[in-house]
Formats: structure tokens, sequence, C-alpha cells
């Protein structure tokens, strides 16, 4: 498996395992089925309404070596900026979206999927390559959507806030 080498020297696999949208009950069967199928790195969405909150429990989690790096997702630059530099541990990771839709090159990738059998056909992918020309039929399916969402937009903000119950 390829990997790609985070900031503090952890080689983290290109290909791992999401669990957003796994109903809770069937998150434990679901992260021990991708274990036996081989996936090594696992991403979680668990929504925090306070973002340092949420940050300090994951330093706690990275210094008692449970976790071995920890991220965050969606962040544009300025506001990765600062974090990263208000925070003691910097993020290993910034996930963004990156599909068809929404395309970019040689990003880490981590299927979804609740049944076995597809997880591990999600993680056979590494006995072919695309060609050029596949990846010409592909570009024009970009939209373009980079997933960034407008912290600006007073609309995305009442929705956010009213997500965590903050308003
Ligand atoms: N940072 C963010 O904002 C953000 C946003 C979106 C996603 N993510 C991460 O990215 C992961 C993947 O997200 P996604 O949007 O790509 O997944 P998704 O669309 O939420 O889930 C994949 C869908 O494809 C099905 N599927 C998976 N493998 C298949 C196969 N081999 N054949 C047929 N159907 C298959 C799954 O069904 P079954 O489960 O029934 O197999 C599921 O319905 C998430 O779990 C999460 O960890 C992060």
């Amino acid at each position: 498996m390829q990997t790609i080498q985070l900031n503090n020297g952890v080689e983290m696999p290109v290909l791992g395992y999401g669990v957003f949208q796994v109903p809770p009950e069937e998150a434990e069967r679901c992260v021990s089925d991708a274990f036996k199928a081989g996936y090594r790195m696992i991403d979680t969405a668990q929504a925090y309404g306070d973002m340092f909150g949420s940050w300090r429990a994951m330093k706690k989690a990275y210094r008692s070596g449970k976790v071995r790096a920890i991220g965050v997702s969606n962040f544009q630059a300025c506001r990765f900026y600062d974090f990263a530099s208000s925070v003691d541990i910097k993020p290993a990771v910034n996930q963004l979206q990156c599909c068809v839709l929404s395309q970019q090159r040689g990003i880490v990738a981590i299927p979804k999927s609740m049944h076995k059998e597809r997880m591990a056909t999600n993680f056979d992918i590494f006995d072919f390559s695309l060609t050029e020309a596949d990846m010409k039929a592909i570009e024009p399916l970009n939209q373009k959507d980079t997933g960034f969402r407008d912290f600006a937009d007073p609309n995305y903000l009442r929705r956010i806030l009213g997500m965590f119950d903050l308003k």
C-alpha cells in the first residue's frame, strides 16, 4: 500500500475507510470488518460543536498513543493558518472533498461501505491504473465544487449554529 508521510513522520495509507453516516449501532461491526479487509486508516465524522473542545479530546488521544496523528476537515487556507498557529500539536491532515465531481490528483481516498464484500472491492484497487484517455473522459464530470462553505454567508452560519445548538 502506498503511503504519504505526515508532519510527525507517520506514514498514512493513501486508502482508508470512512464511517460518515454509518449508524452508531453498526459502527463497531463495520470498522472491525474494515480492519479484516485490510484498512488501517479510519476516518470518523463525529460532529463536535466546539472545535477547541474537540481538538483537546484528540490531543489527549494522541498523547496517550491511542491515535498516531490528528487532523481537521474542510479548513480553508486562512482558517487553517489561524487554527494551526494557535494550537501546540499542529494538524497532520486537512481533509477536503475530492471526487469525480470535484477533481484533484494524488489524494488519499476514504470510501464508505457497510457491506464487507464492498469494503474488499473498494480496497482491491491497486491492480490497475487509469489511462490518459480514461482521465480525459472523467474530466468533463468536474463541477468544481470544492465542498468549502462560505462562513461569511448568514444562511450557512444559521444552519451550522443550529446544527450545534449554538444559536
Ligand atoms: N470532511 C467532510 O466534510 C466529509 C464529507 C463527506 C464524506 N467524508 C468522508 O468520506 C467518506 C466517504 O464519503 P462519500 O460521500 O464518498 O461516501 P457516501 O456517498 O456517503 O457512501 C458511499 C455509498 O456508496 C455505497 N458503496 C460503497 N462501496 C460500494 C461498492 N463497491 N459498490 C456499490 N456501492 C458502494 C455505499 O453503500 P453501502 O454502505 O450500503 O455499501 C454508500 O451508500 C465518509 O464516510 C467520510 O468519512 C468527509
